[in-house]
């Protein structure tokens, strides 16, 4: 075990789907049966292409449930900084577009970092502040950055942080330059959850796909938790659940 590494307390659940089709069937059936039975649950959520098919299982499969959809709360888990609000390409806006809108959610139930925040800082105090007095999150649903991140807990993050500002690594900007044209354009800094705020989720959902992200899954289930791959704190915590696809654990 290395200098920064911890002992695993816990085994994940994965759940493994056959299909595209069926990881999204999977992830979706997973999240209504984890807070049908709650009142006004507060769920975690990510951007990313990993979630898309769940959010249209979501709205396709369970849309019809207004009984959920009126009272779940959504806290979006990252945002950039230092965007006009209604900027389309911010978390903000995907997270509307792909989910929030089309399953009608009030926006009374929509909580975010404000990416025009005049003090960032301040604001991600904010979010930690309203996480105080109306968490614990539900159901974290979190996907899994290339390089171990979870939300924009870059490697190096301490498993205990709170709400914070973070200067995004080279590969996050790389693996999301997609999204803004190019690499230039991605916003250098970002407000997140911290894993410590992740850690005391009372479910949490893992959601992996593909065979680009095989090589960080391993090292996820397998390799020495440590803070150099941030979502191995995912075994210092109960109750995770892993949904992946084939390709996602073709690791050799
Ligand atoms: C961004 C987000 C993460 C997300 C990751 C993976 O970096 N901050 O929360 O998990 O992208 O994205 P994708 O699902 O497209 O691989």
């Amino acid at each position: 075990m290395g200098m920064n590494a911890t002992a695993p307390r816990f085994a994940p659940a994965v759940l493994t789907g056959e299909s595209e089709d069926n990881f999204s069937k999977l992830a979706a059936d997973f999240f209504i049966a984890r807070l049908e039975t709650l009142k006004s649950p507060l769920v975690a959520l990510p951007t990313g292409n990993t979630p898309l098919g769940l959010y249209r299982a979501l709205v396709t499969d369970h849309g019809h449930r207004r009984d959920l959809w009126d009272q779940m709360r959504f806290l979006a888990l990252d945002e950039y900084i230092g965007l006009p609000q209604n900027d389309p390409r911010l978390f903000y806006g995907w997270l509307c577009r792909e989910f929030l809108d089309r399953a009608g959610i009030p926006d009374k139930n929509r909580v975010f970092f404000q990416s025009d925040a005049a003090d960032p800082a301040a604001e991600a105090q904010r979010i930690e502040e309203w996480l105080r007095q109306n968490g614990p999150i539900d159901l974290a649903v979190l996907g899994l950055g290339t390089n171990g991140h979870i939300a924009f807990n870059e490697p190096g993050s301490g498993f205990d942080q709170p709400a914070h500002v973070v200067a995004l690594t080279a590969d996050s900007i790389t693996a999301n330059a997609g999204y803004w044209g190019s690499a230039e354009s991605v916003p250098k800094t970002a407000m997140t959850l911290g894993l410590g705020n992740l850690a005391t989720a009372r479910q949490t959902l893992l959601l992996v796909n593909g065979a680009h992200k095989a090589a960080m899954l391993a090292r996820v289930l397998h390799g020495p938790v440590t803070v150099d791959v941030p979502a191995t704190y995912l075994r210092t915590i109960p109750n995770v659940t892993i949904i992946t696809d084939r390709a996602a654990l073709s690791a050799p």
